[in-house]
């Protein structure tokens, strides 16, 4: 497939990670389209923008200048047809496949024939997803890392059906959005994932094995293994709702005991304790 040289990005979903890829694909000198489903959600992510972009200034790691032209090549939307000139479009919606199905679906019918769709699913199949367009070879996985803007890493997907092309033309925009992408295949959690999220869940576990604070438990892994955050402090800021579901789903496909979410942590999503976003997880913000 001939891909086209890639100029302007569309992100679908401006929640935590959206908002973070808009603001590499800005920085990085992209034309970027930013959809939310309603004005006050684009209103709240580009303020989101606006301010992390001010800090650096701030911290004199970029110019007056250079965030107004940032913020200028920005625009917000709550139409999908605003995406008809994108030539790479990057999804972060909500982690429910019948959703991005759906989505996708919808971008097909209005993109060019060869730009480039792109999900940042965590934990479902990027193969899945691109089931739903009759043109699969253009569909890769770019999986980011929260926070978006601050993880050097994004995983660059390769589903059964897509083209080298498509994946070297996502791996190009990575480097240029400053990251250290690495190609992998269509497996459940790819790379990060697959080891992150069991492992988390065994944290979660030992709080109540060994009676330990969630406090404690963060000192134990900064402290003793060099984390860069403990495990509750990092589950809260990913979200322990979407800790849960990338776990559910992952536990689904490879059924390994490890992977399933422990009682006290779906107890937490179920009781709307999710972590940052709600002000509180396991701790309080
Ligand atoms: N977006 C944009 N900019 C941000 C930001 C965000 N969400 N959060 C912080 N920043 C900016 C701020 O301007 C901040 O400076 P300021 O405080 O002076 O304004 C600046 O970045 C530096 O922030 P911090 O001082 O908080 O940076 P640290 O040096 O403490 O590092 C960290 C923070 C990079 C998050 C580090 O603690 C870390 O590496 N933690 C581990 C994170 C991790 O493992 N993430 C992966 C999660 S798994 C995942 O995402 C997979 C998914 O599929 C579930």
């Amino acid at each position: 497939m001939t891909v086209p040289e890639i100029r302007r990005i569309g992100v679908v979903g401006l929640g935590a990670m959206g908002a973070g890829i808009a603001q590499l694909a800005i920085e990085a000198g992209y034309e970027t389209v930013g959809r939310e489903v309603a004005d006050e959600l684009g209103d709240k992510a580009l303020e989101r923008v606006a301010h992390f972009l001010e800090r650096k200034v701030d911290k004199e790691q970029m110019t007056g200048e250079a965030r107004e032209a940032a913020l200028a090549r920005f625009s917000l939307t709550t139409d999908l047809t605003d995406f008809a000139e994108c030539d790479l479009v990057i999804e972060a919606i909500v982690e429910d496949l019948d959703a991005k199905l759906a989505l996708f679906a919808e971008l097909e019918s209005i993109v060019r024939p060869d730009a480039i769709l792109a999900t940042n699913t965590s934990a479902l199949s990027v193969t899945e997803i691109a089931s739903a367009v009759a043109t699969p070879e253009r569909v890769v996985g770019m999986h980011f890392f929260n926070p978006a803007p601050l993880m050097p890493l994004v995983e660059i997907v390769r589903a059964e059906l897509s083209s080298d092309e498509a994946l070297e033309a996502a791996y190009a925009v990575g480097e240029r959005l400053g990251k250290r992408p690495i190609r992998c295949h269509d497996t459940p959690g790819f790379v990060v994932n697959r080891i992150l999220i069991p492992l988390l869940n065994d944290c979660i576990r030992v709080l109540d094995e060994a009676r330990i604070s969630p406090g404690d438990l963060d000192t134990a892994m900064t402290a003793g293994a060099g984390w860069p955050m403990g495990p509750c402090a990092l589950v809260d800021l990913v979200g322990i709702d979407v800790h849960v579901h990338a776990s559910e789903a992952l536990y689904k496909k490879l059924r390994e005991p490890r992977i399933a979410p422990p009682p006290r942590i779906v107890a937490m999503k179920n009781a709307g304790l999710l972590g940052r976003k709600s002000g509180r997880g396991f701790y309080i913000y």
